[in-house]
């Protein structure tokens, strides 16, 4: 039988993936997105969208009935992450939904920074409502810098020589894909780094090498961050993300584990294999 997935936050970065792979092997998906969003999701014949407001709940009991799964991740860096994940599971648990996988992130709990914080409780609060929930725990995406890489200019508001185990987001939403399609992982948590350990400077390097051009990594002031990219979030995001860049600075963000590839079944992608996949 075809299973019917509720994928959240179906429009943005992670859930249009998670929607694609699982589109891949088959599954139906419904791709909640936010009242008023102007994020399209996917856009596919096996997809239908349905409008689910994490902040209060509404359209979840609607978006649940007769799924077999659901995807819950919670918009980057969100203050209410744990409520967003009570929300849910609640839900979910009221709907009959047989199987949850949670998206988290690489080394929650880390208390130098606020929202791995809330994603440990979050995983504490799902755990404790479904016990039997999956938790996929990414390492940043090698998509974060892949554009800019591309464009050949990497500016990060961090050290350039901290090391990282970033990890390719398509791997990410194929392990996704799978856990929600398939028995066996039950009550389980799983680690997704990438196979290397590389420095913002030695992706760069990399990257030029792919492409035969050059790639500058540049380490920017963070008054710059805040007057760009980082303006306008909001004070709680904000300080989660500068606390999240020193975090960077003084250690990086990096693990081991071979989660990935036992999942996968496969060696999981490099970074030189993620810019060659973005250019042929
Ligand atoms: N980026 C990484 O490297 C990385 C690594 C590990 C884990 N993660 C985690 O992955 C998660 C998702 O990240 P992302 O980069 O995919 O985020 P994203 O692109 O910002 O996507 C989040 C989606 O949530 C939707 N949304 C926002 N507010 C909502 C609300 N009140 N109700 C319902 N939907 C709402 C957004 O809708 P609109 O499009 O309409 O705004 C957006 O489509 C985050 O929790 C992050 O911590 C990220």
């Amino acid at each position: 039988m075809t299973a019917t997935v509720l994928v959240i936050g179906a429009a943005g970065k992670t859930g249009r993936a998670v929607t694609r792979a699982l589109l891949e092997r088959g599954a139906r998906v419904r791709a909640a997105v936010r009242p008023g969003s102007t994020s399209e999701p996917y856009a596919a014949e096996l997809v239908s969208p349905v409008t689910v407001d994490l902040e209060t709940g509404l359209g979840l009991e609607r978006a649940l009935a007769g799924a077999d799964a659901v995807y819950h991740l919670a918009p980057n860096v969100h203050p209410d992450e744990v409520g967003m994940a009570r929300r849910v599971a609640d839900a979910a648990g009221a709907a009959g939904v047989s199987r949850f996988v949670f998206h988290s992130v690489l080394h929650p709990d880390d208390d130098a920074m606020p929202h791995h914080v809330r994603k440990g409780e979050a995983e504490r609060l799902i755990r404790v409502r479904l016990p039997g929930a999956t938790v996929l725990r990414p390492a940043a995406y090698h998509q974060n810098v892949l554009g800019s890489a591309l464009g050949g200019r990497i500016r990060v508001p961090y050290s350039l020589d901290a090391p990282f185990t970033n990890v390719d987001l398509d791997d990410v939403a194929e392990v996704a894909a799978r856990v929600l399609t398939e028995c066996g992982h039950e009550g389980r948590s799983y680690d997704l780094v990438g196979p290397e350990r590389y420095s913002v400077r030695e992706l760069a390097a990399v990257a030029a090498d792919v492409l035969g051009r050059e790639v500058v990594a540049e380490q920017i002031p963070l008054s710059e961050w805040l007057a760009g990219p980082g303006g306008g979030l909001g004070e709680e995001r904000t300080a989660a993300l500068l606390a999240m860049f020193e975090a960077y600075d003084r250690e990086g963000f990096a693990d081991e584990s071979d989660d990935l590839e036992r999942l996968l079944g496969r060696r999981p992608a490099t970074w030189r294999g993620v810019v060659l996949r973005a250019v042929t």
